[in-house]
């Protein structure tokens, strides 16, 4: 079997959803159950014999190190982490500990079991660590998209907490030999996205007549990927994948902000009309822009094409429409995250951004 971390939040539960769904080998779960971590997104898998759902921290060297002598895993896939930029502002001490020293721990019990593998299981074994097109800083219009080479210049204290963690993984391999794989991916949307995030936080907002909060001129671009496709990504690269090696990410879908918010609410239009007749466009409202807010990102995404035969399936059409779609028809998942925590978030974040700019 293979060892996730994070498998209940939103990637990481589409990816145990997709791996359970297509093959036999198991899944041991292993995920703090923060205010991100859901179980109901993993509820079609909840009696599934090929689930161990496990709630610890990777910060809990004993709980890893008696995790993987009890269950043997061939594979560690590292989603575990801190991921929101605005949360990384206010607070990034939870950043610096799970993204870094989660990080760190994770590793260090991963290189012990490893270390007394047999030979060909230690040979086989991958430890593939999940990361972000943020690390790369930040991009003008005209610059070319971040390949594997760029270097690294993070800007806000989360992409700052994935780069350290990044390179730690770097070191691990380089030192230690341990078998390590990097995945670097740009924006995800789909379901069980939870809605603190641009896209659901939309979406939830739409329908609910509040005012849509588009920081600064919202022609900030970022590159959108469908889950689904990534979670595929990560399935190729830990199959195929050259140790060591890193592989970026992306939908080759470049969007300002600006354009995603008409897009969403023109699917809303369509699909579930306000009582009005007006079009939720017209809830729009420019609120003050993140600090430090990177300018746009752009994936190069040629090297995981050309080496292992990845590309998205979906387009942003298709991929939009499905999200929309899904989170209509998951209104009780809705109505459950949206617990008292975050509500507080969202009262203190864009109180706070209340001053409109535009
Ligand atoms: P998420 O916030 O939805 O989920 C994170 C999960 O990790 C939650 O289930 C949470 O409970 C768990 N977790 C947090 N701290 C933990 C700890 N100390 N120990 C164990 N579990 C812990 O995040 P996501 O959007 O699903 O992102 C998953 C990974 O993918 C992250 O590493 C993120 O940096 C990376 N990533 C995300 C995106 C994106 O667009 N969402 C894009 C590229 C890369
Ligand atoms: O690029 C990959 C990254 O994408 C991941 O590593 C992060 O974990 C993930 O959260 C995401 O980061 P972003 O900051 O790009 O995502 P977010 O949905 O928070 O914001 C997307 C864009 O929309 C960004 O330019 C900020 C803007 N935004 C966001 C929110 C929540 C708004 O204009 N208004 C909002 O209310």
């Amino acid at each position: 079997m293979i060892l996730v971390t994070g498998g209940a939040g939103f990637i990481g539960s589409n990816f145990v959803l997709d791996w359970l769904a297509a093959g036999d080998e198991g899944v041991v779960n292993v995920d703090k159950l923060t205010y991100a971590g859901n179980l109901q997104n993993l509820q079609a898998v909840a009696s599934h014999p090929g689930h161990v759902f496990v709630q610890a921290d990777i910060c809990d060297a004993g709980v890893l190190a008696r995790l993987l002598a009890e269950h043997q895993p061939r594979a560690v896939v590292n989603f575990a982490a801190e991921s929101h930029v605005d949360r990384s502002i206010v607070g990034p001490a939870a950043f610096i500990e799970t993204n870094v020293v989660g990080t760190f721990r994770l590793l260090e019990a991963t290189r012990a079991y490893w270390s007394e593998l047999p030979e060909a299981e230690r040979a086989a074994f991958r430890f593939l660590h999940v990361s972000t097109d943020e690390v790369y800083g930040t991009l003008s219009k005209d610059d070319p998209a971040f390949a594997e080479t760029k270097a690294y210049e993070p800007n806000s204290p989360y992409s700052a907490s994935k780069a350290a963690s990044d390179h730690l993984v770097r070191a691990w391999h380089h030192t230690y030999g341990l078998p390590v794989l990097t995945t670097n991916c740009s924006n995800n949307y789909g379901p069980f996205h939870f809605p603190e995030k641009l896209i659901p936080l939309m979406i939830v907002n739409a329908l609910a007549g509040k005012p849509l909060p588009v920081y600064g001129d919202g022609m900030q671009v970022r590159d959108w990927l469908y889950v689904k496709d990534h979670c595929a990504a990560i399935r190729r690269v830990l199959e195929a994948g050259t140790l060591g090696e890193t592989y970026n990410v992306g939908g080759w879908n470049e969007m300002p902000n600006i354009e995603i918010v008409k897009r969403v609410c023109a699917l809303l239009d369509e699909l579930r009309p306000r009582a009005d007749g007006a079009s939720y466009i017209g809830q729009l409202t420019y609120v003050k822009d993140r600090p430090g807010h990177d300018r746009r990102y752009a994936i190069d995404a040629r090297k995981i094409e050309r080496e292992l035969g990845w590309k998205p399936a979906e387009t942003f059409d298709t991929g939009i429409r499905k999200t929309v779609e899904w989170y209509l028809a998951n209104g009780e998942w809705l109505h459950n995250v949206q617990s008292g925590g975050y509500r507080d978030w969202v009262a203190a974040q864009y109180d706070n951004a209340k001053e409109a700019t535009a």
